[in-house]
């Protein structure tokens, strides 16, 4: 039997102020489900590296969105979501609903600890978020009219982080979703030169792509201060997946919504439209 998806009444968001997290804690509260934000600022503070915030976060609890930080394919994320899942289940949640990766290693491993909790799962695959370009580390560059990146001509299928929410909010509220692993992805391919082009265009700006070897984009990131760990994901992260292994669309939105995903356009007008983009 379907298990009743409106049971699951008290959600603990994890990454909830992030780009998907927060649009997943504004869809549930919509639908009426209580919402808690896990993270450093949520009340009470939710840190992935301190395990002793787990518990009070997960009081009460009865469901769970796992958006991992930094990144579901850093060396300790397989381990710190499988020990989170398993105190999860522990302690009464039985419904988990994961972010995952495309085409990474360490995400699969993600994946499997939560398949293997004992929870009733529902895995979202995402390809690259076309929202790191307005709420991430590209809109920096972005504002300053280049953005120089370890991407060459292969083509990323750039998805919304507002489809992702829906398919997380659908696995909560609704029938159905129990047991499936959702690929998102966006309609389109495009290069990164492509996306950059599309940004300019509906900014009104000249902004320019770069293609930087990846021992170069990661020396021009230690230098603007960015913290070793991160410099060793955002390089791993370029140099694993963009080989072409994930230029090719996915209908995940298709499958848990009944509808198509918004295009990389759509993003940009709109974001373009709310001067995120205007220096
Ligand atoms: N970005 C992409 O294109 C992309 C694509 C596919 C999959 N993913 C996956 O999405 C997941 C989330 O990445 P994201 O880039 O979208 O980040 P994000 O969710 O936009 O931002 C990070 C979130 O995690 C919280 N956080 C940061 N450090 C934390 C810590 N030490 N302990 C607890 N919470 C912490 C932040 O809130 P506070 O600052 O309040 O702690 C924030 O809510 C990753 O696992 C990644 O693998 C990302």
């Amino acid at each position: 039997m379907t298990p009743n998806a409106t049971h699951h009444e008290n959600v603990l968001v994890l990454g909830g102020t992030g780009k998907t997290g927060r649009r997943v804690a504004a869809g549930l509260r919509a639908r009426g489900r209580h919402v808690r934000i896990g993270s450093r600022a949520g009340e009470p503070p939710f840190l992935w590296e301190d395990r002793a915030t787990w518990p009070k976060a997960l009081d009460g609890a009865t469901a769970a969105y796992i958006a991992y930080s930094p990144d579901l394919a850093a060396p300790e994320g397989a381990d710190d979501v499988g020990a989170f899942a398993a105190l999860a289940v522990e302690l009464g949640v039985r419904r988990l609903v994961l972010l995952s990766g495309r085409g990474e290693a360490g995400a699969l491993r993600g994946e499997q600890a939560v398949r293997d909790s004992g929870a009733d799962w529902t895995i979202v695959r995402a390809s690259w978020f076309a929202q790191n370009f307005s709420e991430d580390y590209l809109l920096g560059p972005v504002l300053a009219g280049e953005i120089a990146l370890p991407a060459g001509d292969v083509g990323e299928p750039f998805v919304d982080a507002g489809d992702i929410a829906d398919v997380a909010v659908a696995a909560f509220t609704e029938d159905g979703h129990v047991g499936r692993l959702y690929e998102v992805t966006g309609p389109r391919l495009l290069t990164f030169g492509e996306a950059v082009a599309e940004i300019g265009r509906a900014a009104g700006r000249d902004i320019r792509y770069t293609y930087l070897p990846v021992d170069q984009y990661g020396a021009a990131l230690a230098a603007d201060g960015v913290p070793e760990e991160v410099v060793g994901l955002l390089t791993a992260l370029f140099a694993e997946v963009l080989d072409g292994r994930n230029a090719h669309l996915s209908d995940g939105v298709h499958q848990a919504l009944g509808r198509g995903p918004r295009d990389f356009s759509a993003y940009a007008r709109a974001t373009a439209a709310a001067g995120i983009w205007t220096p």
